[in-house]
């Protein structure tokens, strides 16, 4: 897989398309595969819904409950609207190849029909036009779409999804232009009671460790203009290995995010087998105010709680400056959860590793404020020439108390420090398990807290 697609809750359901191509593991003429949860972590597969067709491949897009029958397909259907990619010859030479399209299901995205009236939003002579996400914007009592337009955002709307508007243009001298935008997404968001606007912004390359990663700007949106509140530039992950990450529709005012584990300078290459590419945890996101500027939040849902059994808890002042948990941490296999912090900061290390001396280093580094992940030496790295790095992020927050909490699975990790406020995703690959977890602290006589929580293979 890539993206996730057409993210839309329906009737106790959260829907996952996906970008993929059935025929192999690498990228191909693309699909949207299907997925379906209930409760954010036990998946269950489903039929491909959308096969590619004469009007081209189908890239990412997203989907909406069209509540009330606004483009005549039936009350309460799901409405796919996506990118058709063109490879045909002609429209290559033209640079026109990509177009906006529907497609809907009236049985919860169990079968789909395409529209016949597609492609609903033609090409303006724009090479990359691209990743529609439709919202519906209550206000103006009409669909916005947020699209890709080369290294721009185009706003559209349209009173049936079928027939659209051009709004506005956003991103000229605003944002990281490093590469092609891709993969946006609007919406709102509350902070102490006033509502601000989200715009999420893949680019690729041109990430901040490299590659491809997902900008964010915090402003307002009347229903034509999108107006950020500063000129900074912010990322909702630092780490390599989290893109094209857009929410679920229709969850009212809870914001829930998942983005591909994978980086396009390698989404290729990476030494796996019968599959290729994965999600990130499902995240919520909250706005947070620090300083009078405006953050974005990222938690692992609040479903996964249930799921955590605890292996492991202490609070404690140590006089030596390494801890060795590999007794708790052996067992394991499969997702843990790992939350270690430090009452004042100071240097740290949390380090995995195996006997043929692979290893992951995660940690804060208190002369430079970062954070980081360092996986030079995690194992199979040579299959591109830049993935043996160490990353770095800023910490954003001030407090004296240092805060990381840790999703590990076998090859990915998962990094939310300061409850969410910087966040970092990796993945590695290991010839065999890490299964040692060694902390260091820097001075010594830091009180430490550590706590290790576990997953059963079976649960997910
Ligand atoms: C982002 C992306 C999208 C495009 C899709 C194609 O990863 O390049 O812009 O729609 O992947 O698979």
């Amino acid at each position: 897989m890539n993206d996730p697609n057409g993210m839309v809750y329906y009737n106790g359901v959260y829907h996952l398309f996906y970008q993929y191509y059935p025929g192999g593991t690498t990228w191909g003429p693309m699909h949207w595969g299907h997925a379906t949860t209930r409760d954010l972590f036990h998946w269950e597969e489903k039929a491909i819904a959308l096969y590619p067709d004469s009007l081209g491949a189908i890239f990412s897009g997203s989907a909406v409950i069209d509540k009330d029958n606004t483009a005549g397909f039936g009350k309460n259907a799901m409405v796919a609207i996506f990118t058709h990619h063109n490879q045909k010859m002609e429209d290559a030479k033209t640079g026109r190849h990509q177009y906006q399209s529907l497609a809907y299901s009236n049985d919860e995205g169990a079968t789909w029909q395409k529209y016949k009236g597609n492609p609903v939003l033609p090409n303006p002579g724009i090479t990359d036009f691209r990743d529609p996400k439709v919202m519906w914007y209550e206000a103006g009592k009409k669909w916005v779409m947020t699209l890709a337009t080369k290294d721009r955002i185009t706003f559209y709307s349209s009173p049936n999804l079928k027939d659209w508007k051009r709004e506005s243009e956003f991103g000229a001298n605003l944002g990281a232009h490093g590469g092609v935008w891709e993969c946006p997404d609007l919406f709102p968001l509350k902070s102490n009671g006033k509502t601000f606007w989200v715009l999420l912004v893949s680019i690729n390359p041109g990430g901040p460790n490299k590659g491809s990663a997902t900008q964010y700007f915090i402003g307002n949106f009347d229903g034509k203009n999108f107006v950020p509140k500063s000129k900074a530039v912010k990322w909702i992950d630092y780490g390599t290995d989290n893109y094209a990450g857009v929410t679920w529709s229709n969850t009212g005012s809870r914001k829930i995010f998942l983005g591909w584990m994978n980086n396009w300078q390698y989404a290729n290459q990476v030494p796996t087998k019968a599959w290729r590419g994965a999600t990130t945890i499902p995240r919520e996101l909250t706005l947070i105010d620090k300083n009078g500027d405006l953050f974005l939040q990222s938690l692992p849902v609040k479903e996964f709680n249930p799921l955590l059994k605890l292996v492991y808890s202490k609070k404690f002042l140590s006089a030596s400056n390494e801890l060795d948990l590999s007794v708790n941490f052996k067992p394991l296999k499969g997702k843990v959860k790992l939350n270690v912090s430090l009452e004042n900061k100071g240097d740290l290390n949390i380090i995995l590793s195996n006997s043929k001396g692979q290893k992951l280093v995660i940690g804060y580094d208190e002369k430079k404020n970062n954070y980081f992940i360092d996986r030079r030496q995690s194992g199979e790295t040579g299959f591109e020439k830049g993935f043996a790095a160490k990353h770095v992020a800023p910490r954003i927050a001030n407090t004296t108390q240092l805060k990381l909490s840790l999703i590990l699975d076998e090859a990915s990790v998962e990094l939310f420090a300061d409850d969410g406020l910087t966040v970092m995703t990796d993945i590695f690959f290991p010839e065999t398990p890490l299964e040692t977890l060694k902390i260091q602290k820097k001075p010594k006589n830091k009180s430490i807290g550590v706590s290790l929580w576990s997953i059963d293979k079976d649960e997910h």
